[in-house]
């Protein structure tokens, strides 16, 4: 099947209690990965591609690479969005390039600000077929080189809810409930936990609307180890503990967003590759076993996390 957007995924996953993994791409190698374990699984998925990957890898590349998995894969729906779209003109650009789903992330402006950026997107792109997430709070962490420190981060307000998305006519929306962005998110010793509380919140406010998680990586303790074995240097690096991932997927989330934990994954991997084999030079003989890692990465969050193996 062509690309989809996510319109029928996240009813589907709204009704079913799962939710949808969205995976970060930015080279071929991680697009196998992911897709592969998600062909295998029989599970619906969400390629994410940022300013940052568009700038490394280049649109034209990502975008074929993207379809490329959709040929290789055609009985599973695959999104391709734009991760965090900074302004009207990326999104533009993504919507007349291919996407089929956009987001704009004016999270950092005034809400009345937030609310017009977000209703100029959403109006091109619906005029094009392309579905729009939006995003109310801010999370911690590092996303396409800001910084945002843990005091500077606030949950979303539940009583703005409403009136962004009626205003906005977005079709998703990205939400502030303690997640945050990167692999340095919580210090050790600490109990990361989610607020439940908004999210039940904001799902009262707007029932049936697909609600988004970023800064969705659970920092897999194995993979910080594996780096910091082989030479690396990744001391107190939690995440978000994926039981309070599974239950935000049973309640109102439709999309979950893991990056940082697929870079761990192919980090370790590479790193494990060189100390073990310090003559070896040729890229395909360490890219496979990460490519390979990346899939039982991607497999374990379908089947553990998301619960959306066999929902394709
Ligand atoms: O939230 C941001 C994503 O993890 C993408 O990261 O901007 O380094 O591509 P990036
Ligand atoms: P992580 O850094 O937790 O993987 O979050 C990724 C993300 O939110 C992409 O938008
Ligand atoms: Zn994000």
């Amino acid at each position: 099947m062509p690309l989809v957007t996510s319109k029928e995924m996240f009813k589907k996953a709204y009704d079913g209690g799962y939710a949808i993994g969205a995976f970060n791409v930015n080279n071929m190698e991680i697009v196998q990965g992911i897709t592969e374990a998600c062909r295998e699984e029989k599970a619906p998925v969400i390629l994410q591609v940022s300013k940052g990957a568009r700038a490394y890898a280049n649109h034209t590349y990502l975008v074929k690479l993207v379809e490329a998995a959709v040929i290789e894969c055609p009985e599973i729906p695959i999104v391709l969005h734009l991760d965090h779209g900074p302004d009207f003109e990326t999104c533009k650009s993504c919507i007349d390039g291919g996407f089929t789903s956009v987001m704009i992330d004016a999270s950092s402006k005034p809400f009345k600000e937030n609310i017009e950026i977000t209703r100029k997107v959403v109006e091109y792109a619906h005029d094009h077929g392309v579905v729009v997430e939006a995003e109310l709070g801010t999370l911690a962490g590092i996303e396409d080189e800001v910084k945002v420190s843990a005091e500077d981060s606030s949950y979303t307000h539940p009583e703005e809810v409403e009136e962004f998305v009626s205003k906005t006519g977005c079709d998703s929306l990205a939400i502030a409930i303690g997640t945050s962005h990167g692999a340095y998110k919580f210090k050790p010793g600490t109990k990361p936990q989610l607020r439940f509380d908004v999210l039940e919140e904001v799902s009262r406010r707007l029932p049936g609307f697909p609600i988004v998680l970023h800064g969705s990586s659970s920092v897999p303790q194995n993979y910080v180890e594996m780096i910091n074995s082989h030479g690396g240097k990744m001391p107190g690096a939690i995440g978000v503990p994926e039981d309070q991932l599974r239950h935000a997927a049973e309640l109102s989330v439709c999309k979950i967003n893991i990056d940082s934990d697929l870079r761990l994954a192919m980090t370790g991997t590479i790193r494990q590759f060189f100390d073990e084999h310090p003559d070896k030079f040729d890229p395909r003989e360490y890219l496979k076993p990460a490519r390979a890692n990346i899939k039982e990465l991607v497999r374990h969050k379908l089947i553990d996390v998301l619960g959306c193996a066999g929902k394709a």
